[in-house]
């Protein structure tokens, strides 16, 4: 753990209080300057930490500053005991899900500010910024079979859609099979990785879900900036967005029916109709969308013969001018 994690471990831990700069020092076994300078760096980050003379630093109640209490505050009654992590810095929420559910039973959340390898959809990153993301991954153990995995995705799309709807005046579209948009540029990306045994039994899903908020696009990479998008979202603090998703989730992942979760999955799609660019079987081809199957798989016609995809890549084919 780095110097400056420590530090914010230990004031977040303290927040009640004021920690002496010569407290932290010997805690750490640093100097009072380092301190400073980590409670500087600290700052410029956004955290809002007050410093008295004579006192030294307390972490104020900002609201935005991920808390596992704060999270838990806001989960639905049934749902309060779930164990919770949260990190300022992580690899990937989903890498340590994937860890927890090996040992761990029944639901597990964990959240971090920031990831440093945070996965996306085939291989690619997912560039997770501090202080502007929520990146969040929930561990379970659905009842439903391995045939029914593909609508924990569906299921997630769903939820988070709602929430952000709730939360933004914005028309927020689907696009086939696990991305959120607004205006045409993606703003939410889901990853879902589970493990089943021989017998074809789930053994856990992981749902990763990561969405762009309040971000500044200028400070992406051009190549993620020229597609992706972000939401903004004022006076809601991330711990209670996430709580959010998760009251809205858990209950449709219990729930076997899931005519309702289709029924808002395909008024929302925003691929209905277009000309789409696809693979099959390692062939380029071209179809337009005539909706979304039961089994939450794409219709696609093309040829004059409709095929249902399952996975992979779809592009909107540009429109001639
Ligand atoms: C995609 O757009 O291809 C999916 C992106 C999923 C990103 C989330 S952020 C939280 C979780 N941890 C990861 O490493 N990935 C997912």
């Amino acid at each position: 753990m780095s110097h400056k994690v420590q530090v914010l471990t230990l004031l977040e831990e303290n927040r009640a209080v004021y920690l002496s700069g010569q407290h932290i020092a010997d805690v750490l076994g640093i100097s009072r300057n380092a301190v400073w300078k980590i409670i500087r760096s600290l700052k410029s980050e956004g955290y809002a930490i007050e410093a008295k003379t004579n006192k030294g630093y307390r972490i104020s109640l900002a609201p935005d500053i991920l808390h596992v209490d704060a999270i838990r505050s806001e989960l639905h009654e049934n749902y309060r005991d779930i164990p919770i992590e949260v990190y300022d810095t992580i690899d990937s929420t989903n890498n340590l899900a994937k860890k927890r559910a090996e040992d761990q039973s029944g639901y597990f959340l964990v959240a971090a500010n920031e990831q440093t390898a945070g996965r996306g959809r085939r291989g690619r990153t997912f560039v997770s910024p501090r202080g502007n993301g929520i990146y969040t991954s929930l561990v379970f153990r659905p009842a439903f079979p391995l045939q029914d995995a593909y609508f924990a995705t569906l299921i997630a799309v769903v939820a988070v859609r709602r929430v952000l709807t709730r939360l933004t005046e914005e028309t927020i579209d689907i696009k086939w099979v696990n991305d959120l948009y607004i205006r045409e540029k993606k703003v939410c990306g889901i990853l879902t990785e589970l493990v089943s045994d021989v017998e074809m039994r789930i053994e856990h899903i992981v749902v990763g879900i990561g969405i762009n908020l309040n971000a500044d696009m200028e400070q992406y990479p051009e190549e993620v900036s020229s597609i992706a998008g972000s939401l903004s979202v004022e006076g809601v603090a991330r711990n209670e967005i996430i709580a959010q998703i998760v009251n809205e989730m858990l209950p449709m992942m219990e729930e076997p029916d899931r005519s309702e979760v289709l029924k808002e999955y395909r008024a929302h799609q925003m691929l209905h109709g277009k000309e789409i660019c696809y693979e099959q079987n390692g062939v380029r081809k071209t179809g337009v969308v005539c909706g979304v199957a039961d089994n939450g798989g794409l219709r696609v016609e093309s040829d004059g013969k409709v095929s249902i995809l399952m996975s992979g890549e779809v592009s909107v084919k540009p429109v001639k001018k």
